[in-house]
């Protein structure tokens, strides 16, 4: 069957469950735990929700229905669903709450076991691939009260056209691509998202156009790599239609940046390895992309990059930076690092420390390793003690803090283009927004600059934010 016609008929399941809910007054509520992917499908979750009569609430006493949308890529997100899952079990049975659950953990299958035996009240179980059949699955748990598991092992499809609920009205995420090919030894992705595929041109471009119409100023695209956007379609072949003469990321990026309407381009993550010359000279090109780049180096040392299947040494991404730097005035770049891989030496640790000094990042965020079953690196026996890999972590936690306050510094008295994203949380006198490199700044103003994007001369830092005044006012 293809796509379109699939997402008709999840519209009519739609349409039957919003009949049924009809005067109900029902309420739903999502746990989204994961990363931006998982976010943006939360997006798509409510939409699909909200399309059958429910609406939010944060109070999960309150909820007719529950959804979890799961992440697995680190061990501690286990503990806070079964946590989680028993405390639902009370208001289930107080109040016949529906409690699905989807995402990344779902593609495990010891997981959905450990549900199945432990938490059997649970209604339905959805995968990443299943994502889009929520309200046949819904349909059938309140039509025929059987337990619902609905998850398969091949990779998905990509569907068009289902509802979605944004959680803001300035800034949106659209993801490009789905999946990834690259199986970092330490990364459970690759198994539980499928193969990389990408969405076609066209269906970005109208997002987006779509999006700009609606008053949206920033967008961010998303993919576990996003700078292979069709790249696995050109490789091997498969035939897609060009729209705007978009065939690559780079012309993508272009593509986007004409959108009138839109003020910046966000994109996580690129991977350093695909990171080629049209891309930086794209980013370079078109000023709606923030010149603030996410650059996963995961590991400074050559040999530990080696294990986990990076495909670059050390040098090969400091020249990167270099190139980026040079190609890219103004450049400032955020990573993700993980310290404790299997094998990691103290000089290997100290490579880490010593990229991390030269390319001086916004940025850094940094993770324990994680085993992660059916990953190679949870079968190497040279795994390193907790206590040193927590030692680790802090000396690199020490330096990533030391670096964003100079940094940050360094912003006192310049002017800097800030997009206003509403009133702060902490001081209702005070707006909030943020740079192009994504610093929060605060500063005194007016609601009706909420949107816009203004200049703010900055008069101090701290730490996690920086204090400005308008030069507009
Ligand atoms: N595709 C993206 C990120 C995916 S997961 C990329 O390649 O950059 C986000 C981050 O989680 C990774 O960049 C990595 O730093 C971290 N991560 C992934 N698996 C992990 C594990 N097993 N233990 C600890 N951190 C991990
Ligand atoms: Fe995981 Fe590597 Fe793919 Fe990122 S590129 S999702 S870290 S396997
Ligand atoms: Fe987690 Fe899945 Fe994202 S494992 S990090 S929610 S792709």
């Amino acid at each position: 069957m293809d796509t379109a016609k699939e997402v008709e008929i999840q519209k009519e399941y739609m349409e039957k469950v919003r009949k049924i809910n009809s005067g109900k007054e029902l309420k739903y509520m999502i746990l989204t735990m994961g990363c931006q992917l998982n976010e943006n499908d939360s997006e798509k979750i409510s939409g699909m929700i909200e399309k059958m009569g429910y609406t939010k609430t944060n109070d999960s006493k309150q909820a007719d229905l529950f959804v979890f949308n799961t992440c697995c890529v680190r061990e501690n997100a286990e503990d806070k669903l079964f946590g989680k899952l028993g405390e639902l079990k009370k208001i289930k049975e107080k109040n016949g709450t529906i409690i699905a659950i989807g995402g990344c953990m779902m593609q495990e299958k010891h997981i959905t076991d450990k549900i199945k035996a432990s938490y059997p009240y649970t209604d339905i179980l959805f995968g990443t691939h299943t994502m889009h059949k929520f309200p046949e699955n819904l349909y059938k748990t309140i039509i025929e009260h059987k337990k619902r598991e609905d998850i398969i092992d091949i990779d998905g499809k990509t569907y068009e056209g289902l509802p979605i609920k944004r959680e803001n009205n300035l800034q949106a995420s659209v993801t490009i691509m789905n999946g990834c090919n690259n199986f970092c030894s330490y990364c459970i992705v690759p198994y539980v998202r499928g193969r990389e595929r990408s969405r076609m041109p066209k269906d970005i471009i109208k997002e987006v156009e779509c999006l700009a119409k609606k008053g949206y100023k920033e967008i961010m695209l998303l993919g576990q790599n996003v700078n292979s956007y069709l790249r696995v379609e050109r490789e091997n072949n498969v035939k897609f239609e060009e729209y705007q003469g978009v065939n690559s990321f780079a012309t993508l990026l272009y593509a986007i940046n004409k959108i009138e309407g839109i003020e910046r381009i966000r994109f996580i993550s690129p991977h350093p390895k695909d990171f080629t010359t049209d891309v930086i000279e794209a980013i370079a090109k078109c000023d709606k992309i923030c010149k603030m780049i996410h650059l996963p180096l995961q590991s400074g040392s050559t040999e530990v990059l080696r294990v986990m299947n990076r495909r670059y040494t050390k040098e090969q991404y400091l020249d990167l930076v270099e190139k980026m730097k040079n190609k890219i005035p103004n450049l400032k770049l955020s990573t993700d690092i993980i310290v404790g891989f299997p094998g990691e030496t103290e000089e290997d640790f100290e490579d880490t420390l010593d990229v991390v000094r030269k390319v001086n990042y916004e940025q850094v965020y940094m993770f324990i390793y994680s085993r992660r079953k059916g990953t190679p690196g949870d079968k190497m026996e040279n795994q390193i003690p907790e206590e040193i890999k927590h030692k680790r972590f802090e000396r690199l936690k020490k330096l990533a803090e030391s670096q964003i306050e100079v940094n940050n510094k360094e912003y006192i008295g310049k002017i800097e283009k800030v997009l206003v994203e509403g009133k702060s949380k902490t001081n209702d006198k005070m707006l909030t927004g943020r740079t192009q490199s994504n610093k929060v700044v605060i500063f005194e103003g007016n609601e009706e600059l909420i949107g816009k994007l203004i200049s703010i001369k900055i008069v101090s830092q701290h730490m996690w934010y920086l204090k400005g005044e308008n030069q507009n006012a």
